[in-house]
Parts: C-alpha cells; sequence; structure tokens
C-alpha cells in the first residue's frame, strides 16, 4: 500500500461517495472510513466495496480525542479528508450545540492529531477539509460566490462550518499544516438522507404524503450531482494547492418551487401517475428562521486551475437519482424506521 489515507463520515451521504472513489480508483492506498454511524450514517451505503482489500471501517467519534490519537499512532495516515460533520440546517436550529461539538472540536481534534502526528515532516502529507458554500451567508437576487467572498454564515449549521474552516487555516498559518478546502454547494444523488430537500419530496411523493415547501418557495439553491463532488474532491485532494480553497458547483440554479415542480413532473411520469397529480401535494409551510435566499457559486477556480467540470446535466442527475429511490425501497425504508418518525414529527407537525 502506497498511501494510508483517513476519510471521516465516509458512511454518510457524499463521503460514501467519496470513499466507493477512492476505494476502486486507488487500489495501492489503503482507505480507513473512520464514521461514529449517527441517524445519518449507514453502513448499507458501501455494500459494494465493504469487502474490498484496501478498505476499513472503524466506528467511532471525532470528538474522542484519545480514540483520534490513538487512531493516527496506529494507522500512521499520510492524508486526510475530512467530511464527518452534522449538515442539516433545520437540526443546528434545534440543537445548535451538538453542530458546535462535532463540526467545531470534532475538526480540531483531527488537526491537533494530524499535526502531532505529521510535525517532524509535513512533506507529501494533506489535511483535506470538506465545508460549504453556506459559510459565506446568502446573495441576493444576482452575483456569486468566489473564493474571495467575505464569511458571513447566518445559521448554527453554517457558523459552525465557517468555525472550522477557520481551524483549519489557522493550523496551516500557526503550525504550517498542510491544507486545503473546498466549499461546495447543493449536492443531490444516490443515498442522500430523506431529511433534506430533494430525497424528503421524492420519499413524500412516492407515498402521497405532503410536500412542505418553507415559506414563499422562492429560495434559490445551486444543485451538483455527488458523483460529481466526489471527482472534484479526488482532483483536490491529488492536484490542489496547499493552503487554497476551491469552490465547487453545478453553475445550476433552481429556486425550490420551480425544482419541486419539475421532481413532481417526473415522478408522475415514472410512477405512471396523471400529469399533475403531484404537484397536488404542494403545502407551503412555516419559514426556516435565517432562511438564506439564495446560493450560487462561481467554480471558474477549479475549472480553470483543474479542469473540473459537472459530468452530468441536471435532467440526467434528478433522473438518475428519482431511479435510485425507486429502485432502492429497502433503504429508504431501513433509514425512515424508528428515530426518523419522531424527527419528522418535530419538525413538520408540531
Ligand atoms: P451526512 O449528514 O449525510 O453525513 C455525515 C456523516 O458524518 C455521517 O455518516 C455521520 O455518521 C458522520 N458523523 C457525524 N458526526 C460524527 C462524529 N462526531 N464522529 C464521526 N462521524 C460523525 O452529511 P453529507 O451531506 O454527506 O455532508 C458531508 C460533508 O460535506 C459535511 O462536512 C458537510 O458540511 C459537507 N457539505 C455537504 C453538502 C450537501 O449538500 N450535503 C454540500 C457542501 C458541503
Ligand atoms: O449549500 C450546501 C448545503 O446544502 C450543505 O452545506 C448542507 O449540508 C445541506 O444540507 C444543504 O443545505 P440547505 O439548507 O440548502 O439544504 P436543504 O435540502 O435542507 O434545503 C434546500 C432548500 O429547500 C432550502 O431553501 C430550504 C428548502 N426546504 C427544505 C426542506 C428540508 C423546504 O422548502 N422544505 C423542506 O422540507
Amino acid at each position: 500500500m502506497s498511501k494510508t489515507i483517513l476519510i471521516t463520515g465516509g458512511a454518510g451521504f457524499i463521503g460514501s461517495h467519496v470513499v466507493r472513489r477512492f476505494v476502486n480508483q486507488y487500489p495501492n492506498y489503503r482507505i480507513i472510513n473512520l464514521d461514529a454511524l449517527t441517524y445519518a450514517g449507514n453502513l448499507e451505503n458501501l455494500k459494494d466495496i465493504e469487502n474490498k482489500d484496501n478498505y476499513k471501517f472503524v466506528k467511532g467519534d471525532i470528538t474522542d480525542a484519545q480514540f483520534i490519537d490513538e487512531l493516527f499512532e496506529k494507522y500512521q495516515f499520510d492524508g486526510v479528508v475530512h467530511l464527518a460533520a452534522e449538515s442539516h440546517v433545520d437540526r443546528s436550529i434545534k440543537d445548535p450545540l451538538a453542530f458546535a461539538k462535532t463540526n467545531i472540536l470534532g475538526t480540531m481534534t483531527l488537526l491537533n492529531a494530524a499535526k502531532e502526528l505529521w510535525s517532524d515532516d509535513y512533506n507529501d502529507k494533506r489535511f483535506y477539509h470538506i465545508s460549504t458554500d453556506e459559510v459565506y451567508g446568502t446573495l441576493g437576487e444576482t452575483g456569486l460566490f468566489t473564493e474571495e467572498t467575505a464569511y458571513d454564515p447566518n445559521s448554527p449549521y453554517s457558523a459552525s462550518k465557517a468555525s472550522s474552516d477557520h481551524f483549519v487555516r489557522a493550523y496551516g498559518e500557526t503550525y504550517g499544516l498542510p491544507y486545503v478546502i473546498s466549499n461546495c454547494s447543493n449536492n443531490y444523488g444516490p443515498n442522500h438522507f430523506p431529511e433534506k430537500l430533494i430525497p424528503l419530496f421524492i420519499h413524500n411523493i412516492i407515498n402521497e404524503n405532503p410536500l412542505p415547501v418553507y415559506g414563499d418557495g422562492k429560495y434559490t439553491r445551486d444543485w451538483l450531482y455527488v458523483i460529481d463532488h466526489a471527482r472534484a474532491i479526488d482532483l483536490i485532494f491529488h492536484e490542489g494547492k496547499n493552503a487554497e480553497t476551491y469552490n465547487i458547483g453545478g453553475f445550476n440554479e433552481w429556486q425550490n418551487i420551480d425544482l419541486v415542480k419539475e421532481l413532481c413532473r417526473q415522478m408522475d411520469d415514472k410512477l405512471n401517475r396523471e400529469p399533475g397529480t403531484s404537484e397536488k401535494l404542494i403545502t407551503y409551510v412555516k419559514d426556516r428562521p435565517g432562511h438564506d435566499l439564495r446560493y450560487a457559486i462561481d467554480a471558474t477556480k477549479i475549472n480553470q486551475e483543474l479542469g473540473w467540470s459537472p459530468s452530468v446535466t441536471f435532467e440526467e442527475g434528478l433522473a438518475e437519482t428519482i431511479d435510485w429511490y425507486l429502485n432502492n425501497p429497502a433503504w429508504l425504508k431501513h433509514v425512515t424506521s424508528g428515530d426518523y418518525q419522531n424527527y419528522y414529527k418535530e419538525q413538520y407537525q408540531d
């Protein structure tokens, strides 16, 4: 094995696609997937690669300093791709401290362990921190987030991610830790937990349940297929420059209500329902507090410096995503049993 790479949060949505890509693309790397298996972590996401020789899963919490130090000592990692996080904005509004703990303290715990292990020789080492476009706050009707946009987070989630980004940079400046950061827009695709807009609405359309659109539905997001995010992460990990930030986005803005109507149209078609059936499920509900109006990424830097651009159109990606959910009812059933019912009731019915 030429390198041992730690991927954190590899049982989650994006992490599982990143783990799969690294395990398949780099048979000479040993990939250690560290995940606490919170409600969002699911080893079913990785069934196809779980027996590969270059892959190992370790269950553990990134905020447990002793455990993390021992893990770094044991595996002598050459690189870290850090995705583990609390990731849902609505949950951060209900329980902000949980987000501070995992996203800030957890990231610092990993940074400390990497600094201790690597400080004698930083050569060929890399700490790659996966962040979000939400750290930039909100855009008005026009403009794009660039790598130079000032941080201005509005939710406890985005504030915790912004803070973790600052700590990564500070470890670079203060201790010389080799790092790279990327800030990506909204992902969608297979294995997305049905608390986020697209998978939640697919799940509700299948079950003919209401589609809860927040506020007037005129909020705008830039959507990227998760497999294209995993491609970008691979490229940045291997070819990105130290101490740099890369914005990743789909050049694919949708107002929520237009996206929901498109989803309804495609689902009616695939489920052989009368056109217009699913749209009748749209229900306007109370807005998210501090709701950011618009996110849109300028991904020129990663395009020009590393040659990355999305490989899948939104139409293709959305169709593949819907097909995946329709073909994997067992996955959907497992993740929506138990605690999910309580979450849903508290978020939407109280
Ligand atoms: P997710 O919620 O699906 O997965 C997070 C994973 O982290 C889960 O497997 C969970 O078990 C694990 N985890 C949580 N707390 C942990 C802890 N204390 N110790 C170890 N593991 C823990 O999240 P996601 O949507 O896949 O996002 C992954 C990363 O990408 C996050 O850092 C998120 O901020 C960032 N990001 C997400 C998006 C998006 O649209 N989903 C966009 C940009 C950036
Ligand atoms: O921009 C990147 C971010 O995208 C990531 O950092 C986050 O981890 C990820 O969760 C996502 O955040 P959003 O808040 O944009 O995603 P979400 O799917 O929760 O919401 C998308 C939009 O849809 C947002 O404007 C809120 C709205 N929405 C969401 C839900 C869950 C609704 O109208 N109704 C809903 O039930």
